[in-house]
């Protein structure tokens, strides 16, 4: 599979670098020429779980360069979700036939440039894989997790199936009938555990015992799930299951919903927001497509979501710089959901 992996950050540079050492030929797109060159003298070097993976000389070129190079079988677009929005209608020039764009941004991006570009030439994706950049053209790898993909409209795919042949033992690559439940299983728990530990400047185990922390997860949680709900989509169970016991609409008190939560703790509570370095290397945060999407598609669906609406808002304030991230944050939120929000 002739393979284009666009965006070389933290995921893009780490699959991009595994896929090479396992002897598949991956091209490479930047943002720009600068960072191109850059990539070009310093190679690709993957470490941390799963080993050393390395691209000497890496076939890099700034996406511009790449245009007309065209028959590439996967586009692998790792870039942020707004710069995946943008950059998608060009991609598709480049696709060969029978080829296709894999997006493994967090939220439902795969589904908006689907709705965009035709969803023949999407297939929909997600990405349990840790990784950070520790500088540029170098990439650690912070867990064992794999890619999940499949087909949007659901169901069995030889396209997701010739993927995870191809990402070997590369990458571990899952299959799934129901990449929509676990695009917005992962959603519920961004919207909750990352963004709401992002605000608090805390991880989730932290800001879970303060009062404000868990009311407002709670409140963030249970409005996603109304509104995937109402979408008709079926949230995938991942580690812990999407849906809390005994659940009516709303989350309902008891010791089995005690019991669910620790289980989340036990799961995604050391989580380390990744939405709190956005905020400290003032680049745009991922917030439109995780709470501002729940709010969004809750307005299509007749579903309220104030404590989204209010998460948005503070993000959105704490990226301005007219506050500063922290466990006081929180009472604010609560106080924004019940005031003009709510
Ligand atoms: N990292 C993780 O552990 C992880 C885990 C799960 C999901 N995700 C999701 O995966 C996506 C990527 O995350 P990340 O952490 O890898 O982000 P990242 O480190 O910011 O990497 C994104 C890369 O895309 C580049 N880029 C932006 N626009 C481009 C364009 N038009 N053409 C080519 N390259 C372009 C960026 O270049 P500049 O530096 O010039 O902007 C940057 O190198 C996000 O949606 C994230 O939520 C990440």
């Amino acid at each position: 599979m002739r393979t284009l992996v666009v965006g070389a950050g933290a995921l893009g540079g780490l699959v991009a670098a595994r896929l090479h050492a396992s002897g598949r030929r991956v091209s490479i797109a930047t943002r720009d020429a600068e960072s191109a060159s850059r990539l070009r003298v310093s190679g690709l070097k993957g470490s941390g779980v799963g080993g050393e993976a390395l691209i000497g000389s890496p076939d890099v070129a700034p996406l511009d360069a790449w245009r007309g190079a065209g028959g590439f079988d996967l586009v692998l677009l790792a870039t942020k979700a707004h710069d995946a929005i943008r950059v998608a209608p060009v991609l598709t020039a480049l696709l060969g036939p029978g080829g296709f764009l894999l997006p493994i941004q967090n939220g439902d991006v795969a589904r908006m440039i689907a709705d965009q570009v035709g969803e023949g030439l999407v297939l929909g994706g997600l990405s349990n894989l840790g990784a950070t950049m520790t500088a540029p053209g170098s990439y650690e790898q912070r867990n064992a997790g794999h890619l999940l993909v499949g087909e949007l409209a659901g169901g069995e795919s030889v396209r997701a199936e010739r993927m995870r042949a191809w990402f070997g033992a590369a990458v571990e690559a899952r299959v799934t009938q129901n990449i929509r439940g676990a695009v917005w299983a992962k959603l519920l728990l961004n919207c909750s555990v990352t963004t709401i530990g992002a605000i608090a400047a805390r991880t989730m185990r932290e800001y879970i015992g303060l009062p404000e922390g868990r009311a407002l997860f709670d409140r963030a949680y249970s409005e996603a799930l109304a509104v995937a709900l109402a979408s008709g989509i079926r949230p995938a169970r991942m580690i812990v299951d999407s849906v809390p016991p005994g659940w009516t609409g709303r989350t309902v008190p008891g010791d089995a919903h005690e019991a669910w939560l620790r289980e989340v703790v036990r799961a995604y509570g050391d989580v380390k927001p990744s939405m709190l370095q956005d905020f400290e290397r003032h680049r745009t945060t991922e917030i439109d497509f995780i709470n501002g999407h729940v709010v969004d598609i809750g307005r299509t669906v007749g579903v309220d979501t104030p404590a989204n609406e209010a998460i948005v808002h503070t993000v959105q304030a704490i990226s301005h710089g007219d506050i500063a991230p922290g466990p006081e944050v929180l009472a604010r939120v609560l106080t924004l959901r019940r005031g003009p929000l709510s």
